[in-house]
């Protein structure tokens, strides 16, 4: 119910409008405010007015079940309001509090006067939904300036009202009720005389460069670019020609696939929390503390998770060393994070406090979550959810970070399958968004309620995978990194295949990525399999090279050769290395490969199609709910181009048909026999039908 009150004290009309929960700016709700202000203009006791929302949200801006419908673009839009406030012969004041979010900071920007209650979250999120915000792109640089305005609408996170008025966005931050603050704004402002102060009347400031502006976009991706130039044409435009201008740069956006992809992306993630047999009221149980077994790589980073969370976490080792080594690197980390000014002093104590060091398994004993991020082998883990099982209170969820191993079996030993629950955190956990949620077979809707909910307040994003080998993501990795090895064996080089996959977008190539993280892993897995009598999947390729001492980055060679720093270490700058190429021609040779050219198409058209036959048969089996929660995966886990939507989306752009006709092609080539499609793939691309009609008969 939207209600719009319209009160006067003294001099000043206050317009308090209220459209629960968000305060969205509806049709209905824009004609309410704008007659409230005519009404104000004409009221003959008012001088000075103040726009304000509830207590909870100034605005959540435009109402998206009107988008695209005529009631968006029917009068008032918020351009006409805009209009209107220009008009006004009365200072209006905005008094913004708790969520204060595109339409509404854009509606901000009209008034003449900003003012923030301590704690509003104002941003300016366009750019995720794959917009350009046509007004904000013209009146912020006039307000702010143009790398302010750059930080706003191309970062396009939340400002602190004090960072706002650094900016020069708030005139004013108050402390206590913002209609107060205001009411006494207004007096002041009243008293000295100064009337309306119209934003289309300034003139762009001089670049200030103290924009910070950390947020990376993807090669290739167009909206930052054309968001910027549309903030430019601000200051050589006046505000009429600018607008126009930005509108149409807008409009052309919108008939992008980059559009549909980023939109598609933000939409994915709120979708991926929906699961269709645990709804929202599923009960949850409260996670007040934590326990992390292991402080290697990945326990590290738990760790950090929840004391960013401020949740009390134990973090339980086998040896003091490693302990000692965990927690020094936990707060190494966090003095990096208070050297670059994003934590205080006060947060890293506040945050180490959190965090307690211990050798005894029992001390889980009171935890209300365990993570197991111990060495990644069965039976280990299955000892250690045994033991846990002894220990944890009841009620406890013992959670396994593992990568990819069989939670139910974890859950087997225990008495307690259904407090069982895989945990799959990216590393570095306390950076990656994604958080692979892996239900067991036993596995509680009330614990698979409570971990969704957990990660959402650990900052990460959720995804919810059935038990499989490696699970969602990096299930999906293995044929890719089969394709591209029979990709060098036919011919191509790691840098052809890095280049057209840095072209397509990816924050990195795969065999740069593999320098990077050192190859020699993998193959002295295989060794100690082949050792113990364990299976194993033969990689001659890889071994070959690993035998020769070149294990990546930290020896200076791997797949790229890498110069000495002159400090010990090795320069990040990758080259291409002859000796590499030797390799791989001997390599073709004993194999009898006669090398051919394989084009940037068809290295991008394999590495992507791989991925998508492998995330149609995780649909198809239902490990996966739908094929946009993979797609959520790759966008968080992976680095996949926002702009590309992820690997389900892309094969809906290409077309399955046109996939399915590769995939073809592509099994007449060099081992054509690792291609094995998907029957939903071939399914769906012989109905003519797409992930998204998947997805969309799953609703
Ligand atoms: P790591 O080798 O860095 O750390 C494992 C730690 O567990 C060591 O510090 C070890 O002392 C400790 N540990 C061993 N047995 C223990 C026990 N009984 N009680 C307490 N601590 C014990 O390994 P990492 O990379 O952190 O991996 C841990 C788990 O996370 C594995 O299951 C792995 O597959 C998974 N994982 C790893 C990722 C990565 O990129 N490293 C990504 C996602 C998951």
């Amino acid at each position: 119910m939207i209600s719009v009150e319209y009160k006067v004290q003294g001099p000043v009309a206050v317009i308090c409008f209220s459209n629960p929960p968000v305060n969205v700016l509806s049709h209905a709700m824009r004609a309410e405010i704008h007659a409230a202000l005519d009404r104000a203009e004409a009221d003959a006791a008012v001088r000075a007015i103040i726009l304000a929302g509830t207590e909870n949200a100034f605005s959540g801006g435009a109402d998206i079940k009107e988008m695209g419908t005529p009631k968006a673009s029917a009068f008032p839009t918020l351009h006409d309001m805009i209009a209107r406030l220009d008009e006004m012969k009365k200072p209006v004041i905005a008094a913004m509090s708790g969520f204060s979010v595109g339409g509404g900071p854009i509606l901000g920007l009209g008034c003449h006067y900003r003012l923030a209650r301590k704690g509003t979250r104002i941003s300016f999120p366009e750019i995720d939904i794959g917009r350009v915000a046509t007004p904000g792109t013209q009146l912020l640089p006039r307000l702010v300036g143009v790398d302010y305005s750059i930080e706003l609408l191309v970062g396009g996170r939340f400002v602190s009202p004090e960072r706002a008025r650094q900016m020069g966005l708030i005139d004013e931050v108050i402390d206590g009720d913002v209609v107060e603050g205001a009411l006494k704004f207004a007096e002041t402002l009243l008293a000295s005389g100064k009337g309306v102060r119209r934003v289309r009347d300034m003139t762009v400031p001089p670049s200030d460069g103290k924009a910070e502006m950390d947020r990376k976009f993807p090669r290739g991706m167009k909206l930052p670019g054309l968001i910027i130039d549309c903030i430019q044409a601000a200051t050589r435009m006046n505000l009429e020609e600018g607008m126009a201008y930005a509108h149409h740069i807008a409009q052309d956006v919108l008939k992008t696939t980059e559009h549909k992809a980023v939109a598609y992306a933000t939409a994915a993630e709120r979708i991926a929390a929906k699961i269709p047999d645990v709804p929202p009221d599923t009960p949850k149980r409260a996670i007040r503390s934590a326990a992390v077994l292991g402080a290697g790589t990945m326990g590290g980073g738990i760790t950090m998770c929840f004391a960013n969370a401020g949740i009390p976490v134990t973090v339980i080792e086998v040896k003091q060393e490693a302990l000692d080594k965990g927690l020094a690197i936990i707060k190494r980390n966090y003095l990096a994070t208070a050297s670059k000014g994003r934590l205080t002093e006060a947060d890293v104590n506040k945050r180490m406090a959190l965090i307690t060091g211990s050798l005894d398994r029992n001390s889980a004993s009171t935890a209300d979550i365990i993570v197991e991020a111990v060495y990644e082998d069965l039976d280990l883990k299955c000892e250690i959810f045994k033991a846990l099982d002894a220990i944890a209170k009841p009620g406890a969820i013992l959670a396994s970070n593992t990568s990819g191993l069989d939670i139910d079996k974890m859950a087997a030993g225990t008495k307690r399958p259904e407090d069982v629950i895989g945990a799959h955190f990216f590393s570095p956990a306390n950076v990656m968004r994604l958080l692979e949620v892996v239900r067991g077979a036993k596995t509680s809707k009330e614990v698979i309620a409570t971990v969704m909910d957990l990660a959402k307040k650990l900052g990460k994003v959720p995804v919810l995978s059935r038990v499989c080998d490696a699970f969602i993501c990096n299930r999906m990795m293995k044929p890719v990194r089969s394709q591209n090895n029979v990709m060098l064996e036919e011919g191509a080089s790691p840098k052809q295949i890095d280049d057209a996959l840095l072209a397509f977008g990816m924050a990195m190539g795969p065999y740069r990525a593999a320098d990077n993280s050192g190859i020699d892993v993998g193959w002295r897995g295989r060794q100690s399999r082949k050792k113990a009598g364990l299976p194993f999947v033969a990689d001659d390729l890889v071994d070959g090279l690993c035998e020769q001492g070149r294990w990546g980055w930290k020896t200076g060679k791997g797949w790229y050769r890498y110069e000495p720093d002159g400090r010990g270490g090795f320069s990040r700058t990758a080259l291409p290395d002859p000796d590499v190429d030797a390799y791989l021609a001997a390599h073709r040779k004993k194999l009898g490969v006669q090398p051919r050219d394989i084009s940037e198409q068809e290295i991008v058209d394999r590495y992507m199609f791989a991925l998508a036959n492998e995330g149609a048969k995780i649909l198809e089996e239902g490990i996966a709910i739908r094929a946009s929660d993979i797609d959520v995966t790759y966008l968080t886990g992976r680095g996949f181009p926002l702009h590309r939507g992820g690997p389900m989306f892309n094969a809906d752009v290409v077309g399955l048909k046109n996939v399915v006709a590769a995939i073809e092609r592509f099994k007449t080539y060099y081992q054509g026999e690792l291609w094995q499609p998907s029957k939903l793939l071939l399914q769906l691309a012989a109905e003519g039908r797409s992930f998204k009609d998947y997805d969309a008969t799953k609703k």
